[in-house]
């Protein structure tokens, strides 16, 4: 029930909105190939959200229904005192789970802040077990800073730790076993996501996107697999578990192969105070204008309503209908 009596926000397609993504940098450590130029120019600083800014559209997305927030970036550890943030959306009410995506590069200094803060759960991208081609997929000499970063999250009492990796032919493609291994050693969540066209240039290609379905035959030939009973039918994720009962699971994220628009029930905040409604959105919806003019709770709810009703009925990666959008995940949040 929304506690304020707005009405819950629901799109065209009867599509409950329970997620919202929140972006609080655009700015990154890392140089991921497919995301990142080497000269990215930042939003100016007058156009990040602020705090207060950030916790009244959650307060507001709350009231709404949503139900699940996910601090995102660029890489949100770079935006200042993010767990002054983190304990402010915990103890938001309605809020059923607070977690946060991550490249670890920081975490080996603030797993711990983030867990006191009241973080429950970290998705940490990483996409190569190898320093040299982790060197080469992020353009930056920073692995073993991750894999520190990885061990302080796990330390640090996180309910279980997934880890995202974007799979791309000729790159990493040939670890997808040894990331299984390790989701096995460690009982760690790893999620295989499918490359999309979402890059900074023209990186993407069906030669390049490795299906989802290739890499669990590759996995069950080596690790048999089966289908996770009790899986979110909402996740984007199709989780398997490990036939001999070894902990952690396998996921993937087939967007381009198989996708789950109909079933999406996430909205998206960019850190310059955009709510973009599919990855793909060509439109954005401006909540900072408004925000700052002073509009009231009220004024804030309908602006999320009518952008929740412009939500896309899906993306048309592989219809021929498909026109990229600007923005990088970067700019986006994850
Ligand atoms: N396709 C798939 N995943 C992507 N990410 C960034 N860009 C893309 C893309 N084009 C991933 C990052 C990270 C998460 C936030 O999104 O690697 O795991
Ligand atoms: Fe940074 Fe994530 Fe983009 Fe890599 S994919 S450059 S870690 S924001």
């Amino acid at each position: 029930m929304a506690s304020s009596g707005l009405p819950l926000l629901t799109d065209r397609y009867a599509r409950r909105i329970e997620s919202l993504r929140i972006s609080v940098t655009d700015r990154c450590d890392l140089r991921c190939f497919y995301c990142m130029p080497e000269d990215v120019e930042w939003l100016p600083r007058k156009s990040l959200l602020s705090f207060e800014e950030i916790e009244r559209v959650a307060r507001v997305a709350l009231e709404g229904g949503v139900r699940r927030l996910r601090v995102t970036g660029g890489e949100p550890l770079l935006r200042k005192d993010l767990p002054t943030l983190i304990a402010r959306l915990a103890r938001l009410p309605g809020l059923e789970d607070l977690a946060l995506t991550s490249n670890a590069t920081q975490l080996d200094r603030l797993a711990v802040p983030l867990r006191q803060a009241g973080l429950e759960r970290v998705n940490i991208s990483l996409d190569s077990l190898d320093p040299d081609k982790f060197r080469k997929l992020t353009n930056r000499d920073m692995h073993a800073q991750v894999m520190g970063g990885i061990d302080a999250a796990d330390a640090a009492g996180f309910g279980h730790i997934s880890l995202n990796c974007v799979v791309i032919r000729g790159q990493n493609d040939d670890e997808v076993v040894d990331f299984a291994r390790l989701a096995r050693e460690r009982a760690f969540d790893v999620r295989f996501i499918e490359f999309m066209p979402l890059e900074h240039g023209t990186k993407w290609g069906t030669d390049v996107m490795v299906p989802g379905k290739e890499l669990r035959e590759r996995i069950a030939e080596v690790f048999p697999i089966e289908p996770d009973p009790d899986q979110d039918p909402h996740a984007p994720s199709r989780d398997w578990l490990f036939r001999d009962g070894a902990p952690g699971s396998v996921g993937f994220i087939d967007s381009v192969t198989q996708p789950f628009c109909s079933t999406c029930n996430r909205i998206r905040l960019t850190a310059d105070g955009k709510i973009r409604t599919c990855l793909f959105s060509l439109r954005e919806n401006d909540l900072l204008g408004p925000l700052r003019a002073g509009a009231d709770d009220k004024e804030l709810a309908a602006l999320l309503g009518a952008a929740v009703a412009t939500k896309e009925k899906k993306h048309h990666i592989t219809d021929g209908l498909f026109v990229k959008p600007e923005r990088t995940m970067s700019q986006i949040g994850g």
